[in-house]
């Protein structure tokens, strides 16, 4: 009997091309928008993000990703027996970017689907694959959160394009005897659609709507600082832990100002909290397993260690997961 979930390896993958707020102020001067590398890094913390090339899905991102997590994990793609990708930006209205992962993995059989809660999809996808896991359907889940955000931002809306980018992360999420994943906690409340979403739809072979990002920047921030130390909270108390505990905060890499918002509410100092927004923008559900994978590779991150993770976006939807190294 393996009662837990254990994460056993880490990857992720960054397209090559960077893009500082220099360059895309030098873009968007082209198109007579006004922005600066001062303004995003004071608002934001931003200070470059990648961009994939146009013909880059977000299932290419996902599969370099999920290659260095599953050697990380000393298995091989036939080892894995569920794949789910968290992603907003999939290569097509169907299939999933999932099956066509698997595909690109060269593996077949197995479930594979995606999960789509925009910024929080890795914190939902890592648990729907912990509850797969303990209930015996599964024994080796490649969790992966993929994205080419910039494929639906706005290039003539300064105050969102300068925000994102694209990148991908991924986790090999296995059976244990030992607990790893010790609690999650995940909420959703829709009333809030219309302050972060893409309004647009697939009809009759045209888009109908906007295809691209729209937010609501000031009312997204309010929400997420009062939730993410609300979901904290929750699974903390249901693993039986204490915020002291908390060995490193990953949250959900959006903006500095939130981010660090949310370790003080639960009084950790900041250097426990891992940041890669400064370098990667707001990659949404690739976010959290791209700075898990930095911070692990880094040193940062030990086995053994607690760590909250911590996911807020479109949805709205919010959600943590506390685990175990
Ligand atoms: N460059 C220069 N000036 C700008 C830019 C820009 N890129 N964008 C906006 N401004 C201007 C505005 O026009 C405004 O000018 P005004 O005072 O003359 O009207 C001024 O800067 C201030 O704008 P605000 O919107 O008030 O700036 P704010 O301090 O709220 O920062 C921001 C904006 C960074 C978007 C902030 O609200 C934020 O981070 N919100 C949360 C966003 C977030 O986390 N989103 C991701 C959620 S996850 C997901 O699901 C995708």
């Amino acid at each position: 009997m393996t009662p837990f979930s254990r994460i056993t390896g880490t990857g992720s993958f960054l397209p090559p091309r960077r893009v500082t707020n220099d360059d895309l102020a030098r873009d968007l001067a082209q198109r007579g928008i006004e922005t600066s590398d001062q303004w995003i890094i004071e608002r934001t913390g931003i200070r470059a993000r990648h961009f994939a090339d146009p013909e880059v899905t977000s299932s290419d991102l996902g599969l370099e990703a999920a290659k260095r997590a599953l050697e990380a994990a000393g298995r091989s793609a036939g080892d894995v027996d569920l794949i789910i990708v968290a992603t907003s930006t999939p290569d097509m209205v169907f299939p999933s970017s999932a099956a066509i992962l698997q595909n690109k993995l060269g593996i077949a059989g197995c479930p594979a689907f995606d999960v789509q809660a925009v910024c929080s999809g890795f914190v939902y996808a890592l648990t729907v694959a912990d509850a797969m896991i303990r209930t015996g359907s599964a024994k080796c889940a490649l969790v992966v959160g993929a994205e080419v955000f910039s494929r639906i931002l706005d290039f003539n809306d300064r105050t969102t394009c300068v925000l994102f980018g694209d990148g991908a992360g991924a986790v090999v999420l296995e059976a244990s005897a030992e607990p790893g994943i010790l609690a999650s906690d995940l909420h959703a409340d829709g009333k809030h659609v219309g302050i972060l979403c893409v309004p647009g739809h697939v009809s009759g072979g045209q888009v109908l709507g906007t295809p691209l990002l729209h937010m609501d920047g000031q009312a997204v921030f309010k929400l997420a600082v009062r939730v993410l130390e609300e979901a904290a909270r929750t699974c903390l108390q249901k693993a039986g832990k204490v915020d002291t505990e908390i060995d490193w905060l990953i949250p959900h890499q959006a903006n500095i100002r939130i981010m660090e918002g949310t370790a003080r509410k639960l009084k950790l100092p900041l250097d426990k909290l891992v940041v890669t927004v400064n370098e990667h923008g707001n990659t949404s559900a690739a976010s959290i397993p791209l700075a898990l994978d930095e911070a692990v590779r880094g040193g940062k991150v030990k086995k053994g260690d607690m760590l909250m993770l911590e996911g807020v976006g479109g949805g709205f939807t919010w959600g943590a997961v506390l685990l175990n190294m």
